[in-house]
């Protein structure tokens, strides 16, 4: 009980207030591009606003920067870039993939474009960032390597769907320590919207056991995932690679082809914590539940799912289709009197798939018993940009223009022993940061 009691205290110090507006000394009085733009697009624009990425413009340099003044504005006070949907005014604010602006270089963009967007001295422009060539492996080179067979996407046509399979080929359990998908050679990368991994089961008649384990995402500049210290996830044996593709034509044949790397700990090993990343609070408690979305209304979708072991939760990724708007996340405690707590609210676009990924101190704790409770808010009237048709009624189902609401949710399993530790731990690191 009082580990309980203890545990709440610790979520809530870690709600962290959005700050107030930027003072004005972190503002310069006449920012250049040379001297302070730069520096901001170098850091936290031009991974995707540059050529052959994302983007659909370079921010690389004076002379790229300079007709998108306005709009660079727009996008930054209103923080529609970075993108980063989460909702900064509930629950823990604290990630280690938060890509946002602070506000004083908010202050400093506007200031700029409002003073008409000056060049400064073009020597003073820092270099800019070195980036590794576009499909280099991010996790160095990896142990094993799968390739899926080739799509050739024509020049024209609508946006394809469907699964790829491959043989992992291991005669043996192993545990993933990180994980990558590349589509190999630039046209590739042009084709390939964004496409799903995952590692399928066959049971004793060879079939396919649903639709497997995921195991990492490739989707708008994301490719790699690194698996915190300590935790592996598990590959079984004979299990097969299933590819969830989206792919668009481009104006010409391309091949696509996509691979998988892969770095696991020695044969034989195996980690401290096992890591799971589950679909998670679909309505009815299923993935694919009941949703009955009217034409013209905004439905709500709730789903819970109980974690009968304490649990150290990791990331949180909303996971919907065109018409999702908004999800939320809570915990409901085994605690008399019940305590419930919304851990995170985030926006939710199609065409980007935002993972949020705790940071070390803040994440999440749980004990035995908690019920995750997930809120999604699905829109299917017209003010919704991502309806093509509000005009129809909505369901579940796996077609891109079906419905489906679920929270992807990583996390590994806590002893109880562990769990107070680990609370234990938090609150003596909090009394001494507040000494
Ligand atoms: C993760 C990749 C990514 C990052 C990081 C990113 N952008 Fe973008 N940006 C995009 C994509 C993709 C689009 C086009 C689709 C959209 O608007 O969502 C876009 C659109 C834009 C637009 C609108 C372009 C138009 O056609 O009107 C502006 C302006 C912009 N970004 C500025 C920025 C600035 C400034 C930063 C950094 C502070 C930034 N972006 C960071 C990917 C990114």
């Amino acid at each position: 009980m009082r580990t309980i009691q203890t545990l709440v205290a610790v979520l809530l110090l870690s709600m962290v207030l959005v700050p107030g507006g930027a003072s004005a000394q972190d503002v310069p009085e006449e920012p250049t591009f040379a001297n302070h733009i730069a520096p901001i697009l170098y850091e936290s624009c031009v991974n995707c606003h540059r050529p052959g990425q994302i983007a659909p413009m370079s921010l690389m340099t004076y002379q790229e920067a300079r007709p998108w003044a306005r709009s660079i504005k727009n996008k930054v006070e209103t923080r529609a870039m970075p993108p980063w949907h989460l909702d900064r005014r509930i629950g823990v604010q604290e990630f280690l993939n938060d890509p946002s602006l602070t506000d004083a270089q908010i202050a400093t963009i506007a200031k700029w474009v409002d003073n008409g967007a000056p060049q400064g001295n073009p020597a003073d422009t820092p270099a800019p960032p070195e980036f590794a060539p576009a499909d280099a492996w991010q996790i160095g080179e990896p142990d094993l390597v799968v390739q899926f067979p080739t799509y050739t996407v024509p020049a024209a046509g609508p946006d394809l769907f469907g699964n790829l399979f491959t043989e992992f080929g291991l005669e043996e359990d192993r545990y993933i320590t990180a994980i990558q998908t590349r589509p190999v050679g630039d046209r590739a990368r042009q084709v390939v919207h964004h496409a799903l991994s995952y590692a399928v089961e066959e049971d004793e008649n060879g079939e396919s056991m649903g639709g497997g384990t995921f195991l990492v995402e490739y989707a708008s500049g994301k490719q790699a995932e690194v698996y915190p210290e300590g935790s592996g996830l598990r590959l079984p044996a004979d299990s097969q690679a299933r590819l969830s593709y989206h792919l668009h034509s481009v104006g010409e044949d391309i091949d696509a082809v996509v691979e998988l790397g892969i770095n696991f700990l020695p044969v034989g090993a195996e980690p401290e914590h096992i890591r799971y990343s589950k679909q998670l609070g679909g309505s009815q408690g299923q993935t694919i539940g009941v949703l009955d979305i009217p034409s013209g209304e905004v439905a709500r979708s709730d789903g819970y799912a109980r974690f009968n072991k304490a649990a150290r939760i990791t990331m949180f990724q909303p996971h919907m289709h065109m018409l999702g708007t908004y999800q939320c996340i809570e915990f409901i405690y085994p605690t008399q009197p019940v305590r419930a707590e919304t851990v995170n609210c985030a926006g939710f676009d199609y065409n980007w798939h935002m993972n949020y990924n705790y940071a070390e101190d803040t994440t999440p704790l749980i004990p035995a018993g908690t019920i995750l409770h997930v809120s999604s808010w699905l829109d299917n009237s017209a003010s919704n940009r991502g309806n093509v048709d509000p005009s129809n009624w909505a369901g579940d189902g796996q077609r891109t223009i079906d419905e489906m609401a679920f929270a992807w949710i990583g996390w590994y399993d806590l002893t109880d022993e562990e769990y107070e530790a680990e609370v234990a731990a938090r609150q003596q690191q909090r009394a001494d940061n507040d000494n």
